[in-house]
């Protein structure tokens, strides 16, 4: 099948019969127009539909990962539809406070949180603080001497689980800067301090094992391990555990023939394994079970919009450059990434075409769609767009090569509106100092 599988556009999409593709009632194409182009649009539907899943699926339990695409509209996005948020950052902090987030809702990741940055997440009473170091357990342990704070922990574990994704995204197995690791029982010593110390809170553990995975056995394994050091805990400490975080990670479908399970499928999975390992351990704990997706909520929702700018055949490829490339996706340079490509204006036309979609920047690896279809009629000028690209692109995005970044729309019920705008040139040296 050369025709572009629509199956892959957010759930808000429509086209008509000309082939146009629409948007949260928005014509793509127009948006180009009136916008500019690169230009990232989200469905906010899509994305409330995904949020919502996740707490039909998860109750309270369910925390959006924001280092897949945050920005202020997207976190308070997020807390109407009563998520949690993930941020692992002081910076990412900052925007869920701008943004009104309640504080009280939101976990503090990352594996060197400096000293300041803890100080400022207590001061503004976040949740939980996910705990990936013992130098992060000193550091905690004086802020609560100090300053007299209680922080509520999450301990992060390292599994020992392998997540059968790409290496780069792989963080579960033993060799992971994140995390204690569970293998060598650092997780429990880390755990027993806290415990003991009496100056800090054991709200549950956490672990990760990766992203973009798409086989249940793997977090099954997870819980598995994480079910033996909650079975350990409670041996050695007399404590129960409350919450078990299991992450984020559920993968999502970039290429028709890619086949993720829904979370449904992922909630129903995870709950049933963590039921029968509970049981399996003799555990007393019943521990409420957390996730944390980041991509398999914004991911699909994001779409790319590019212009064609030159159209270069040499013999053994042709090179169809577009206005953006690496500093607004940089994933199929990071980690081979592989996109489909259709045209919003002529979407259903055949694309007997096999080309490969080029940045702008000076890098030759600067590629965005190797073996791209496309129309036979394609013509400099055109708007070519990449779908799935709403997780770890905007987020990801730089200016190399002073490239302006691109504006964020969000688009529902025929409106469009400009969340993040463009940069501008004069962005480009906001920060120098000019004499
Ligand atoms: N929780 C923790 C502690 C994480 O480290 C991550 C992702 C998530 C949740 C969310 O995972 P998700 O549901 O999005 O898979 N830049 C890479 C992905 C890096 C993921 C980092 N951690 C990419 O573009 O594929």
């Amino acid at each position: 099948m050369t025709v572009f599988d629509f199956s892959l556009l957010p759930s808000s999409a429509a086209i008509d019969a000309d082939g146009r593709v629409a948007i949260g009632g928005v014509d793509l194409a127009s948006l180009a127009e009136r916008f500019g182009t690169p230009l990232y649009v989200y469905d906010e539907a899509d994305l409330r539909a995904r949020c919502r899943a996740y707490r039909e699926a998860f109750g309270e339990g369910a925390a959006y990962a924001s280092k897949a695409f945050l920005c202020v509209a997207m976190a308070q996005l997020v807390n109407e539809e009563g998520l949690h948020l993930d941020v692992a950052t002081g910076g990412e902090l900052a925007v869920a406070v701008r943004a009104g987030f309640p504080p009280e809702r939101i976990v503090f990741h990352g594996n060197n949180k400096s000293y300041s940055e803890l100080q400022g997440a207590l001061q503004l009473g976040v949740g939980r603080i996910a705990v990936d170091s013992f130098d992060e357990i000193e550091r905690l342990e004086k802020l609560a001497a100090d300053d007299g704070y209680l922080p509520s922990l999450h301990v992060r574990v390292t599994p020992g689980v392998e997540a059968h994704t790409h290496e780069f995204i792989e963080t579960g197995s033993e060799d992971s800067k994140f995390g204690f690791s569970l293998e060598r029982g650092d997780a429990l010593r880390a755990v027993q301090r806290i415990v003991s110390g009496g100056a800090l809170r054991l709200a549950g553990i956490h672990c990760h094992i990766g992203s973009q995975v798409f086989r249940l056995d793997s977090f099954g394994r997870a819980v598995d391990k994480m079910v033996g050091l909650v079975r350990a805990i409670e041996d050695a400490t007399g404590a129960e555990v409350d919450e078990l975080n299991l992450g984020g990670g559920l993968g999502v479908r970039y290429l028709p023939a890619d086949a993720p399970p829904t979370i449904a499928e992922y909630a129903t999975a995870i709950r049933e394994a963590v039921g029968k390992a509970l049981a399996d351990a003799g555990a007393r704990s019943r521990p409420r079970l957390l996730t944390e997706p980041g991509r398999s909520i914004s991911a699909v929702a994001g779409v790319t919009l590019y212009t064609v700018g030159t159209i270069k055949s040499i013999e053994v490829r042709t090179y169809v450059a577009v206005d953006g490339g690496m500093s607004d996706n940089l994933r199929p340079v990071t980690y081979g990434a592989k996109y489909e490509t259709f045209l919003p204006a002529r979407a259903a036309a055949e694309r007997p075409l096999v080309v490969t979609v080029a940045g702008k920047h000076c890098e030759q690896g600067d590629v965005i769609v190797r073996d791209a279809r496309l129309p036979a009629d394609l013509a400099v000028g055109d708007i070519l767009a990449t779908p799935v690209t709403g997780a770890y692109c905007q987020s990801m995005a730089s200016n190399y090569n002073k490239v302006p970044r691109p504006a964020v729309v969000f688009v529902r019920d025929g409106d469009a509106r400009v969340v993040v705008r463009r940069e501008t040139e004069a962005d480009l040296f906001r920060l120098d100092e000019i004499p």
